[in-house]
């Protein structure tokens, strides 16, 4: 594992936007796995600043979300579909016909998961894999406990899970309970995976994902058997494994 020291949430996103456009220059046609939530924002906002400067081109690019909450329409403006448009998608070059996320609004699960395992598998799997963590250790929404086998599945989400997603809803009772979810055996697929992490929240849950036990009750520990990792986080993120010097 490599793991970038950043100095706060603004370097972390130069540098992660850095490592993607790598990945988007070497390999235009790229599948990129990606992510949602409050980490990633900065990163998006970099890549579409030099995408808008004419340095990038997203032309060939395929890309293919982690997650979206069970129930919701892809134009509910807290569906995970919504926020990759509004953050990344209409603002760069990218055929939205080559873009992929799970459809909150399909109400078989199996056959939802079969379908964006195939999504997947037909695409020729992903390049480059977009992660956050969890406050309690989870990427993507594979809570702790869940077997590491899975491919994409329903995920019944934690509390905390709840709880932390609330700041995005009017009301609590409005988080959804369910969602798609790539399981761990479809992220540990990737080529290759950047994991940004930023604020004190995250610094327990990153502690223990690179140095812990390998355990499922840690989702994010599994990435420690993953030969190809970059971990990108600020200090407050990294401040339990440097009050230990381990960096
Ligand atoms: C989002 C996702 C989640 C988030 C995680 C951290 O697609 O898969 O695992 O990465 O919940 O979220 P933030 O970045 O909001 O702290």
């Amino acid at each position: 594992m490599k793991i970038y020291n950043a100095k706060d949430y603004n370097d972390m996103s130069r540098k992660a936007a850095n490592i993607i456009s790598a990945q988007v220059i070497i390999k235009p046609d790229c599948v990129l796995g990606l992510a949602t939530g409050s980490t990633p924002e900065g990163t998006y906002k970099q890549l579409v600043e030099w995408y808008e400067k004419g340095d990038l081109d997203f032309s060939k690019v395929r890309a293919v979300n982690l997650d979206e909450y069970k129930g919701l329409s892809k134009d509910n403006n807290q569906s995970y579909a919504y926020f990759m448009r509004k953050n990344l998608f209409d603002k760069v070059n990218i055929d939205l016909n080559n873009t992929y996320i799970p459809n909150g609004l399909e109400e078989d699960s199996k056959k939802e998961c079969e379908r964006y395992n195939n999504v997947i598998r037909a695409l020729g799997g992903v390049d480059l894999q977009l992660l956050g963590i969890g406050g309690n250790g989870h990427i993507g929404f594979n809570e702790p406990g869940q077997a590491f086998e899975k491919e994409t599945h329903c995920v019944e989400l934690t509390q905390s899970t709840i709880d932390a997603n609330a700041r995005f809803f009017e009301d609590k009772e409005l988080v959804p309970r369910y969602a798609y979810s790539m399981g761990i055996k479809s992220i540990m697929q990737a080529k290759s995976i950047l994991l940004v992490a930023s604020g004190k929240s995250k610094a327990e849950a990153l502690y223990k994902a690179i140095y812990g036990e390998i355990v499922p009750s840690v989702p994010a520990s599994i990435l420690q058997l993953h030969n190809n990792v970059t971990i990108v986080a600020d200090e407050d993120a990294l401040s339990i494994i440097k009050e230990k010097g381990l960096l």
